[in-house]
């Protein structure tokens, strides 16, 4: 199968990419640059790392579609993805678009573009965070990032719904508390747990299913 991964350099994408080499797919690790820990996968035949893939970019689709020439994706997973700190009450304009920008508009359009390369039975499966969840917002602030969680979560169902006449289910899946940069390293889980969670929900991933937000541990979210 072809996977291919946003944000693949480190964190939870990283993870990604090892689970899913381990299972013997032929990986793409789409990222703005590559670390030493990615690199040093390479040596497996079946991954291929492009750099410059930044998801806020326009021309983010015309670069992995040319980097793939015409081969199908079986898994799309956009997981990259930035959490930026606020002064209580006072997040900045810039702090919010950023956030939209890589956090729902980026990977919609991202998505949208490598639709030609998507048919029956390809999955998509978008990284999100309860913190996008409404109904379960009981502490407040992060303005930007829950906003753009919520985004996501809105155009990942219309995406769900548009693409179910061609059989391509889309997942919208929460990782847990994760111990990750984005976290300071902090959280319940590691990141290699939460990627092991998370192809879990993808093999999951069916068409009934489509739409639906869970946590990577499979329960099933509030909006
Ligand atoms: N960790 C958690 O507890 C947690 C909880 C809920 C949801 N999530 C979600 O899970 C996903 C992965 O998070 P993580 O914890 O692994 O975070 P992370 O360690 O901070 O990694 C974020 C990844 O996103 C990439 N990225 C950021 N901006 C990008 C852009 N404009 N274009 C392309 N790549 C970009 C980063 O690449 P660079 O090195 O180039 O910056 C990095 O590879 C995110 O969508 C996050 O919102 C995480």
């Amino acid at each position: 199968m072809r996977v291919v991964i946003t944000g693949s350099n480190r964190g939870i994408g990283l993870e990604l990419v090892r689970h899913f080499l381990q299972r013997g797919e032929n990986v793409h690790a789409l990222c703005r640059h590559s670390s030493s820990e990615l690199d040093a996968l390479a040596s497996s035949r079946n991954l291929a790392i492009l750099q410059g893939v930044d998801v806020s970019s326009p021309d983010a689709s015309h670069r992995v579609l040319n980097h793939l020439d015409d081969a199908g994706i079986d898994i799309l997973v956009q997981n990259a993805g930035i959490l930026e700190r606020e002064a209580k009450l006072a997040p900045s304009v810039e702090s919010i678009r950023d956030q939209l920008e890589v956090n729902a508009i980026g990977p919609i359009l991202l998505t949208l573009g490598l639709l030609p390369r998507l048919s029956a039975g390809s999955k998509v499966m978008f990284l999100t965070s309860r913190m996008g969840s409404i109904a379960d917002n009981s502490s407040g602030g992060y303005f930007g990032y829950r906003m753009s969680k919520a985004a996501l979560n809105a155009g990942a169902v219309s995406l769900a719904r548009d693409l179910a006449p061609q059989g391509i289910p889309v997942g919208i899946v929460h990782p847990g508390y994760v111990q990750t940069s984005m976290t300071g390293g902090h959280g319940d889980i590691d990141a290699a747990t939460a990627a092991k969670q998370i192809i879990e929900r993808i093999d999951q991933l069916s068409m009934e299913r489509s739409g639906r937000f869970f946590h990577s541990n499979g329960g099933e979210l509030p909006w």
